[in-house]
């Protein structure tokens, strides 16, 4: 498939810029920075893309691709620090400016193949520290902002091209069809990616592979694909287990077993591990102690139930690209943000591979896939659930009661969402509860009970969220349900902080 490689020289924003590229049906690849040149040529692009980065190109430790790779042959777009590389390199000059956040004119002064059809002037992002200030010899400014006298500048000949702004976020107007200049114009790349082709090209991939397959299914739709994806190329040599680990949802272990049962043919057996979790977890209050022990209590679980229905040579999970980001084990350097139980910190003694075969795809892409691969609408809606489970919306211990009340909450939440006819229009939905405790009054009684915290949230690929604005009735409804229905809650609280600067889920 032909395809574009972005370089991430560690931009927040770098997976954008693939995603960008292929919802209009281009394969575009995140790749480290110091991606060595014959792997890159293994790859065979039909163009590369520098993405944005937090250094200076003067700085000692900045991140230099392998000078090789500017010899190559192929057309190269600069985002940014990218830009100021292009600009670095080819013997022009960065100079350190004044910091430049935000929405700025770009005026177009050429065409160059880049920003054609974009029309005159367009409101650009710009999130930067340097700047060019003398562009290399043999480069002419395409384009400028009433800062930046060489915000977009191309050498026509050689395919090159650097633009200070960032094109793959939303705010930069037409940034969408400035991609698509280069990808579509410029490097001539065909519009393969399509999800028909990633399941037939996955099944064919998974079909080559010896030995059977172990695959944790949740029950989300993410696992579910994956297992559906693999018994489209193996059949019966995969096993699904479903891990009970004592932190679902209410009834939802019963009902993950029926919906396999009753829906698929593939290998399936639930374990029930909630008491082996529970105990590991006992005492823990801190969030990514909590995290790592029920990422290794699943592998514990894997491997015990490997060596006792096995042979199995591989673990499958269903892992998507968001999830490898925010991990950090994604190729380039972004921060870590949370670690993601299905990810990070695989211990050394498991001696399971690990079958990913969705973690190159977006949330939405994935129930494409599911559609293709005919999963019923009742699953495709369900919100996504986080593999810790309720371990990360309990904040301190985690004690049988502060569960109990976090999955009756939880219930309500969803329940009055689905009766006010939005719960397939929200993100994600949840109760979450503390040690915190406020005053109420019952009767004529004190009480001191507990504060349940309800989050909803609008998303589109879980990387940024808006919370949602519920109509007040709905939330009224929601907090005289749950003090009323769950005894030791006295106060409930509504979540009002997007991501970022908060996460979806409080731990
Ligand atoms: P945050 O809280 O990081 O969540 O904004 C982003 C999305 O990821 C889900 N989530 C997880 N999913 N394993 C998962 O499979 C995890 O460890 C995990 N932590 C958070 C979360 O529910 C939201 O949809």
């Amino acid at each position: 498939m032909e395809k574009i490689v972005v370089l991430d020289f560690g931009s927040q924003y770098s997976h954008l810029i693939c995603r960008r590229i292929r919802e209009f049906s281009v394969y575009a690849e995140l790749v480290p920075y110091d991606i060595s040149p014959e792997e890159l040529q293994k790859m065979n692009p039909k163009g590369i893309i520098f993405s944005g980065g937090p250094s200076s190109v003067y700085n000692e430790d900045a991140p230099k691709p392998d000078e090789e790779l500017f010899n190559f042959d192929l057309p190269l777009l600069g985002i940014c620090y990218g830009h100021q590389l292009i600009v670095n390199k080819f013997g022009g000059k960065v100079k350190r400016a004044n910091k430049e956040y935000g929405s700025s004119l770009l005026s177009m002064d050429k065409n160059s193949g880049l920003l054609d059809g974009i029309g005159e002037s367009i409101r650009a992002w710009m999130s930067h520290g340097d700047e060019a200030e003398e562009i290399p010899s043999n480069f002419e400014v395409i384009g400028h902002t009433e800062n930046s006298h060489a915000a977009a500048i191309a050498n026509i000949d050689r395919t090159v091209f650097g633009i200070q702004f960032h094109p793959e976020v939303v705010h930069t107007e037409r940034g969408t069809d400035i991609l698509k200049n280069f990808v579509l114009n410029v490097c001539k790349a065909k519009q393969e990616w399509t999800m028909e082709g990633f399941v037939e090209k996955t099944v064919k991939e998974i079909s080559e592979i010896e030995g059977n397959v172990l695959c944790g299914v949740s029950g989300g739709i993410d696992s579910t694909v994956a297992a559906l994806l693999i018994h489209k190329a193996i059949g019966d040599r995969q096993t699904g287990v479903f891990v009970d680990n004592g932190l679902l949802r209410l009834d939802e272990s019963k009902e993950i077993e029926d919906m396999f049962k009753n829906n698929f043919s593939l290998n399936f057996h639930r374990v029930d591990s909630s008491e082996q979790f529970l105990s590991k977890l006992k005492g823990i209050t801190d969030p990514e102690q909590k995290r790592k022990i029920v990422g290794e209590e699943f592998i514990r679980v894997f491997t015990e139930f490997a060596k006792q229905k096995g042979p199995f040579k591989w673990l499958a999970q269903g892992t998507l690209y968001p999830d490898v980001i925010e991990s950090g084990v994604s190729k380039g350097p972004a921060a870590v943000i949370k670690s993601h139980h299905n990810v990070g910190g695989l211990p050394e003694w498991l001696n399971l591979k690990i079958l990913e075969p969705l973690r190159e795809l977006y949330k939405d892409e994935v129930r494409d896939v599911a559609r293709i691969l005919g999963v019923p609408e009742k699953l495709l809606k369900r919100h996504p659930f986080p593999g810790p489970g309720l371990s990360v919306r309990i904040m301190g211990e985690i004690t049988p009661s502060k569960l109990a009340i976090c999955r009756k909450a939880s219930k309500i939440v969803e329940e009055e969402l689905w009766d006010a006819g939005v719960y397939d229009k929200v993100w994600q939905a949840y109760a979450a509860v503390g040690d915190d405790k406020a005053v109420g009054v019952v009767g004529d009684e004190r009480k001191y009970g507990r504060i349940v915290t309800v989050r909803v949230v609008d998303s589109i690929d879980a990387m940024t969220a808006d919370w949602t604005r519920l109509p007040n009735g709905v939330l009224e409804k929601i907090s005289n349900r749950i003090t009323n229905e769950i005894d030791e809650v006295t106060w409930v609280s509504y979540v009002i902080s997007s991501k970022p600067p908060a996460t979806i889920e409080p731990q």
